[in-house]
């Protein structure tokens, strides 16, 4: 399959939008950046569309996707037995990098939830993006557009080195602007449940209706609340140890003396043993780390690294940073 690529990183071209609607229309996969990453978007309504979501990215089809909407009403449309607190939840932050989890309403195919009676959705708050919503009228389910396992697409790039041949077209919009995909959270109960942390923190949500509960990981139970959570996440090419920075030198002084090319994602103090070009400093700065994670895990191939090193940040521990460094690790040390 030729995969097209539409340039939208400046201006969004009407014709080229009419193209990408007349796709998606015709039951076509097209990845399309929003805020957080880029997303694989299908018809939501067509199962056929769906499924070729799922085997262009070798996704597990009892992992269900996010729908994408262009408005409120759009999106209650999808749903029911929404609580009150939830509208409150969309006034404040959609727009914006957060998936209400909700019961649906029986408006899309049957995989895109993968038979749940619950469904994601979300309103992506990226130009092109609610521009391709907006002219299709469709809600689009789209995971995050790499294939299954590895770190989410933040540049068109990305997206191309995963699914060139295997989708319709990629619309480069530039490199995303979050980096680390949605929050999501479970509003089927009294008091909303974070299911995968994000850059909208259970901070923000407590501030905005009074209450939210976050979900523990390590009391996964055998059916996680989120059948995503439980599969290998954003993993690198190069095996990745998070390490809590006193072990650093240590380990690094070990693994060298093992043979292993090793590179070094550091915060607060590099090592003079590694070389430069493969020293990178992750900063402090919390949100430029997210928007260059994905691209950092990327940037690494076995031909030149035998491993990464990576300090584990100063941040809290549920942070949505250490949440998927947490995923991309093969190994813990702390
Ligand atoms: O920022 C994002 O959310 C990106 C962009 C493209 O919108 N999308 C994204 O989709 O990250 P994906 O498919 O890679 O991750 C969706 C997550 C998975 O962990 C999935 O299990 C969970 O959301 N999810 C989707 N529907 C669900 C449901 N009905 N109940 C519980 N979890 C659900
Ligand atoms: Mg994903």
């Amino acid at each position: 399959m030729k995969t097209n690529i539409f340039n939208m990183k400046k201006t969004i071209d009407q014709h080229e939008l009419a193209e990408i609607t007349n796709l998606l229309q015709r039951g076509k996969t097209v990845a399309f950046p929003t805020e957080t990453v880029y997303g694989l978007g299908a018809d939501a309504t067509n199962k056929e569309a769906v499924e070729k979501i799922f085997s262009a990215k070798g996704r597990p089809s009892d992992n269900p996707l996010i729908v994408h909407v262009a408005t409120k009403s759009q999106l209650l449309s999808l749903v029911k037995d929404v609580p009150d607190y939830v509208e409150r939840l969309i006034d404040k932050f959609s727009p914006g990098p957060i998936t209400y989890v909700l019961h649906h309403a029986g408006k899309v195919a049957p995989v895109v939830t993968a038979g749940l009676d619950t469904i994601g959705v979300r309103i992506p708050n990226h130009p092109v993006a609610l521009s391709i919503l907006k002219a299709s009228a469709l809600p689009l389910a789209a995971p995050s557009a790499n294939r299954s396992g590895r770190p989410s697409p933040t540049e068109a790039d990305h997206v191309a080195d995963d699914l060139t041949g295997r989708i319709a077209a990629i619309v480069d919009g530039g490199m995303t602007d979050v980096g680390i995909e949605s929050t999501v959270v479970d509003c089927t109960g009294e008091i909303p449940l974070i299911l995968r942390p994000g850059t909208i923190t259970a901070e923000n949500i407590k501030n905005a209706i009074g209450a939210c509960h976050v979900y523990q990981t390590e009391d996964l139970p055998e059916k996680p609340k989120s059948p995503g959570m439980k599969y290998v996440h954003y993993a690198p090419e190069v095996p990745l140890f998070l390490v809590e920075k006193s072990k650093i030198a240590e380990l690094i002084h070990d693994y060298q003396a093992q043979g292993n090319r090793v590179a070094l994602l550091y915060a607060s103090h590099s090592l003079q043993r590694i070389p430069a070009e493969q020293r990178l400093y992750i900063g402090t700065d919390e949100h430029e780390l997210a928007k260059r994670l994905y691209r950092i895990l990327r940037s690494f191939n076995k031909r030149d690294m035998d491993m990464i090193v990576c300090e584990y940040p100063s941040l809290s521990e549920n942070h949505a940073i250490i949440d998927r460094l947490k995923r991309a690790a093969t190994e813990i040390i702390m």
